[in-house]
């Protein structure tokens, strides 16, 4: 077997499973505050071209992608993030991936040398553990860097000794569970120094589309780079998904765009791979990224459901509205991992203890004394939960 795979860390849900082993819940409905799986209804027009183009199936798809869905998706780049050339985006710069996950896991694979001195990958912590999984895969080293409130100030932290043994850094923007938005200067500052520093960035974007009206869409990598006349992206991947955008986890369905050299290699790794993406799913997808109103709509349901549970939540916790994602991450005022269990026991919800997503550094894990709430359920699902929260903390 390969050795590597013993280095594995469990991953946050089995972690989960365990803690809440022999614990009898509550006698009341389950809500699942725990993953992070969209509930609300996937658009049904998207469906509907999913079904019609299932003759599809009777060909080899490229693993490149079809010229409608990469036309699509650079469309959609280009008005969402304020770039230009959609045609040369469409050409070289974007590959479809059968959703971010693989993809995060598989871009460590391509671009990572083991025989190299500097071996590390740069990640948050809290994180995906994917970025981890990743990194000892491809025979790297994991190095974290904590995440707060503050996503500016967690990137100005990062030294340039952290930085010169880097050779991949993982950002997640919109952060995961923070829903902390990095700032364009903030972005500036890392593609500045991923030049110096000759690493490349990163960005899993998958949250971009779930941000709240009032703080605005987040500036996305791509555009940064643009902006500061990286016009071919030099450094700089990001990772988009349908799953979060468009409710629709299941179709696994996302792209990568950015750096045409690294994506000349990835596509030359994935046809290797095999896993070029099913041609309805990629008709289907092609639909998704043209269609704005739906996102708009998804927003507008996440904006009314944090407005009345943190409104609920607040006289016992220490929470606040993040500026996107569908996360709450509160401060607990006791420990995270008994305060998962006891929620369980007493009202039957489950949630996700923070330590789960963090590693300890230096005696201290991030995430400890936190849980990850995921607001994903229907409105009065989410209501019911956070009253149900209250009255355990009030107890
Ligand atoms: C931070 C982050 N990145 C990536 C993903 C993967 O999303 P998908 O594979 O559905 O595109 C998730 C899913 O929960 C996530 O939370």
């Amino acid at each position: 077997m390969n050795p590597e795979l013993a280095l594995l860390q469990p991953y946050p849900f089995e972690k989960l499973s365990t803690l809440l082993e022999g614990i009898k819940p509550a006698d009341k409905s389950r809500i699942a505050l725990s993953v992070g799986e969209p509930k609300h209804d996937a658009p049904q027009f998207v469906l509907d071209a999913l079904v019609e183009s299932l003759r599809g199936l009777q060909n080899y798809p490229a693993t490149r992608g079809s010229e409608e869905l990469r036309q699509s998706i650079a469309n959609w780049l280009c008005k969402r993030f304020q770039l230009t050339n959609p045609e040369i985006l469409a050409a070289s710069q974007i590959l479809p991936v059968n959703g971010t996950r693989e993809a995060l896991f598989a871009i460590a694979q391509c671009v990572l040398d083991r025989s190299a001195s500097a071996r590390d990958v740069l990640m948050p912590n809290p994180f995906y553990q994917i970025y981890e999984g990743a990194t000892l895969l491809a025979g790297c080293r994991p190095a974290f860097y904590n995440i707060t409130a503050n996503a500016d100030e967690d990137i100005l932290s990062i030294t340039d000794k952290q930085f010169e043994q880097c050779q991949l850094f993982y950002l997640c923007n919109p952060g995961n569970p923070t829903g902390c938005v990095l700032s364009q200067a903030g972005l500036t500052h890392l593609i500045e120094k991923a030049h110096a520093h000759n690493f490349h960035i990163v960005s899993d974007e998958c949250y971009s589309e779930i941000y709240r009206e009032v703080a605005g869409a987040p500036v996305g990598l791509l555009q940064a780079a643009h902006a500061m006349g990286n016009t071919d992206y030099t450094r700089c991947l990001v990772f988009h998904s349908l799953s979060k955008r468009s409710n629709l986890p299941g179709m696994r369905s996302g792209f990568i765009a950015g750096d045409q050299s690294v994506i000349a290699q990835f596509l030359l790794y994935r046809t290797y791979h095999g896993c070029s993406m099913a041609p309805p799913i990629q008709h289907a997808s092609a639909i998704a990224w043209q269609d704005e109103k739906h996102v708009a709509a998804n927003r507008a349901a996440y904006d009314e459901k944090y407005a009345s549970v943190v409104k609920l939540l607040q006289p016992v916790m220490d929470v606040s509205t993040p500026d996107a994602g569908f996360y709450l991450w509160p401060e607990l005022p006791m420990e995270d991992t008994l305060f998962t269990q006891r929620i369980l026991q007493e009202q039957n919800v489950t949630v996700v203890p923070g330590s789960y997503l963090g590693r300890e550094q230096n005696g201290l894990n991030p995430g400890a004394g936190h849980v990850r709430l995921a607001l994903v359920a229907k409105p009065e699902e989410c209501l019911d939960a956070a009253n149900r929260i209250v009255s355990v903390l009030q107890a």
